[in-house]
């Protein structure tokens, strides 16, 4: 029976046979698919499925795990030579970006430095004593134990700082705000009221999936709230310092004057990078910064965006901060035509919206 294989980019769908492997019915189309071994061996032919629904019309043929690695498989990765197709499949050229992975560690640290950056916001600098080096992607997090031992103190945190400056420098950076929990139950409080310098802390990862990708051959689009500042900070620090070809756009969602840390720093990448601009939007506005110039912009930072870009063609976008804002911030990009693959967002889920969340799955 005859069943039908698009390929994005190629502009006919391929008619192929119940059982065929889509390697064999790509080439014979004409598609220019990379491949190599043939054999499930080399991953040169790598590709994703679109619709991950697609799962159960195919079925896959023993291949290597050095040729697709089982968090490959899990995020819709397969090898064309290796998958028959039995219905029909709708598959793309994989990006290698998005298959980056590091090697996991568990990291002996101590705290360094602390810095009020708001009233509610902490930078910890953490020095690498051992269990290094660690190498990640900027935009990715760790799991960061400030009481070795102590799980529940224990939370994901975004790094601040590139991947270059850590490994040079042998530090870790984050942002960390303070979300009112009880101490017990909260890694935040603990830092806000009782980490000191020369504390032990354990971190371990990286973790992540929203981080840089390099080679886009484009704009970005990056929105920041709250201390989700943190992974935008490094990834745009980390794209302008190897040279991004392309604008990159930093809005900043705040919800007033006061909670608005790090202009200094951006200030100074604007002047030295002409394709660096960055905008600031309080959602409450602020009296106090009546009579700056210019006067800050008022409004959900989402909201700016969606004013700001009417056409998103050839963009990537990058969010993290609240879930509120990251969802919003999503749906107005896929509402303006981005597609989901362009969109790397990290929302910052404090303990009580995991409770909340868990608690709306369970009713
Ligand atoms: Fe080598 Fe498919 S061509 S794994």
């Amino acid at each position: 029976m005859a069943i039908t294989i698009h390929y994005d980019g190629f502009p006919e769908p391929i008619i192929a046979n119940e059982g065929d492997l889509i390697l064999d019915a790509l080439m014979l189309a004409g598609v220019p698919v990379p491949y190599s071994c043939q054999l499930g061996n080399c991953g040169t032919c790598k590709c994703e499925l679109v619709d991950l629904e697609d799962d159960s019309n195919i079925m896959e043929l023993e291949y290597s795990e050095y040729a697709l690695t089982p968090e490959q498989r899990a995020k819709g990765v397969i090898l064309a030579c290796r998958t028959q197709a039995w219905g029909d499949v709708h598959v793309r050229p994989v990006d290698e970006e998005d298959l980056i992975v590091h090697p996991s560690r568990i990291l002996r640290c101590s705290v360094t430095k602390l810095e009020a950056l708001t009233h509610d916001i902490t930078g910890v600098t953490l020095r690498i004593d051992g269990g290094g080096p660690m190498t990640f992607s900027a935009g990715q997090y760790c799991s960061v134990e400030f009481v070795p031992g102590a799980s529940a103190l224990a939370r994901d945190y975004s790094m601040a700082n590139t991947p270059i400056t850590a490994a040079r420098d042998n530090l870790l950076e984050f942002q960390i705000r303070a979300t009112g929990a009880p101490l017990a139950q909260s890694a935040a409080t603990y830092v806000a009221q009782q980490l000191k310098i020369g504390d032990a802390v354990r971190v371990s990862g990286p973790l992540g999936t929203s981080y840089l990708r390099e080679k886009h051959g484009g704009p970005m689009l990056c929105i920041a709230g709250g201390s989700g500042l943190a992974p935008i900070e490094s990834i745009i620090t980390t794209a302008l310092e190897n040279l991004f070809a392309y604008h990159i756009y930093l809005y900043i969602g705040m919800r007033t004057e006061r909670d608005v840390y790090h202009l200094d720093k951006f200030d100074a990448l604007a002047k030295k990078y002409p394709l660096f601009s960055y905008e600031v939007v309080l959602s409450e506005g602020d009296e106090s910064k009546i009579g700056t110039s210019p006067p800050r912009r008022k409004g959900f930072v989402t909201a700016a965006v969606a004013e700001d870009f009417p056409d998103i063609q050839g963009m990537k976008a990058y969010l993290a901060g609240p879930p509120v804002m990251v969802e919003a911030g999503t749906k107005m990009l896929l509402g303006k035509g981005m597609e989901q693959r362009d969109i790397h967002a990290d929302a910052f889920y404090t303990a009580q919206d995991k409770a909340r969340n868990l608690a709306k799955e369970t009713a």
